[in-house]
């Protein structure tokens, strides 16, 4: 009887052992904790390049195209970029561009609205060890470590070469950009290196000429009224440093009856300025390859956050050194250009060009 209850006893307990093994087999076995210590995940945007794009205005038809494709294409280089706009307040860009030197930006992109003004800013920005781009518009006095524009010089020459050609005798009004705007100043050599050698012969006559503060269309058109007014309306050609300021001066030809009559030339190849080109009311502008300015900026751009040295073969003179510089070239347009250039290039879209004139 003993024996067979251990019998009996021993069979259970080999049993359970063997249920025992069975269930250990399909357990799937715990995760060892691991020693090694705890990774975060790698935020793939920790070490993102970051461009500070510190811009004057957005005022002219221009400037959201600059914002636009320099951001486009900073973004397609795997960086990041912000931006701010001083809407033509001195001290607003010098706050936002602090600013954006606090946050922890790798490099400085600056169109200045007061050439002279931001100069601190990039005193700042080199203390924080960022180096700092001058986009289209110089930064003077200061040691900013590279411009890149459009030749501006040029752009007044191509205008005036334009202009003298159709009247290369008669009273000139000259319109010219904002004062405290380096390439108002460097539009206006350009003008004046045609026009001086006709002006010294006794061909050409400057019987106006003026600044705006802030490139503004209405000072413009006031200053165009005061030019017609003190010229009795004896005025043959203007030469205007931007479209927008040649819109003021052609509402002024305007209201004297004047507009077609007078060569204007201005500079951007606005829509509105294509659309007068071919109704007849302004004679030429410069198209200036916006998409290639923004995207050569944000190649530099990266390239030096990267600690890269750019190769130029232009210096330009700010006042305090000679600054490495890419200069980009510039196109006369009018009526007889107008298709293989800014159509050509989908600067502006041909329906939206002709449809105004009704074509
Ligand atoms: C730019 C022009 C622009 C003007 C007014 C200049 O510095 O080169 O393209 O029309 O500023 O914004």
């Amino acid at each position: 009887m003993v024996r067979n209850l251990r019998k009996v006893a021993l069979l259970i307990l080999v049993f359970l052992l063997m249920f025992l093994i069975a269930c250990e087999g399909n357990v799937s076995p715990k995760p060892r904790e691991s020693r090694e210590p705890k990774q975060e995940p790698i935020s793939p945007d920790e070490d993102r390049i970051k461009i500070g794009f510190s811009m004057d205005t957005l005022e002219e038809e221009r400037w959201p195209k600059d914002r636009d494709l320099f951001k486009e294409a900073v973004e397609a280089l795997g960086a990041e970029v912000v931006i701010r706009e001083a809407k033509g307040d001195d001290a607003l860009q010098i706050v936002q561009a602090e600013r954006l030197i606090s946050e922890g930006i790798d490099l400085l992109v600056i169109v200045p609205h007061n050439a002279e003004a931001v100069a601190t800013i990039v005193n700042k920005a080199h203390s924080a060890g960022i180096k700092v781009i001058s986009y289209d518009r110089l930064v003077k006095n200061s040691s900013v470590d590279l411009y890149i524009s459009f030749d501006n010089e040029l752009v007044g020459e191509l205008q005036a070469q334009a202009i003298t050609k159709l009247v290369p005798k008669g009273k000139y009004v000259y319109i010219g950009g904002a004062s405290t705007d380096n390439n108002a100043h460097l539009l206006k050599k350009g003008v004046f290196n045609v026009l001086q050698p006709l002006i010294d012969s006794g061909d050409i006559q400057i019987v106006y000429d003026q600044w705006t503060e802030n490139w503004a269309p209405e000072n413009a058109h006031a200053y165009m009224e005061a030019a017609l007014k003190i010229n009795k309306n004896e005025i043959d050609a203007v030469i205007a440093a931007n479209d927008a300021t040649a819109g003021g001066v052609i509402e002024a030809l305007a209201a004297q009856g004047l507009t077609g009559k007078i060569p204007v030339a201005g500079q951007d190849a606005d829509l509105a300025a294509v659309q007068r080109i071919l109704k007849g009311t302004q004679t030429m502008t410069i198209y200036k390859p916006i998409k290639t300015l923004a995207y050569e900026a944000a190649g530099v751009a990266i390239k030096m956050a990267k600690g890269e040295t750019i190769q130029t073969d232009r210096k330009v003179n700010n006042g305090k050194l000679e600054i490495p510089s890419l200069l980009l070239s510039p196109i006369a347009v009018d009526k007889n250009n107008m298709d293989e250039t800014i159509i050509a290039d989908g600067f502006h879209i041909k329906d939206e060009v002709y449809s105004d004139i009704g074509e």
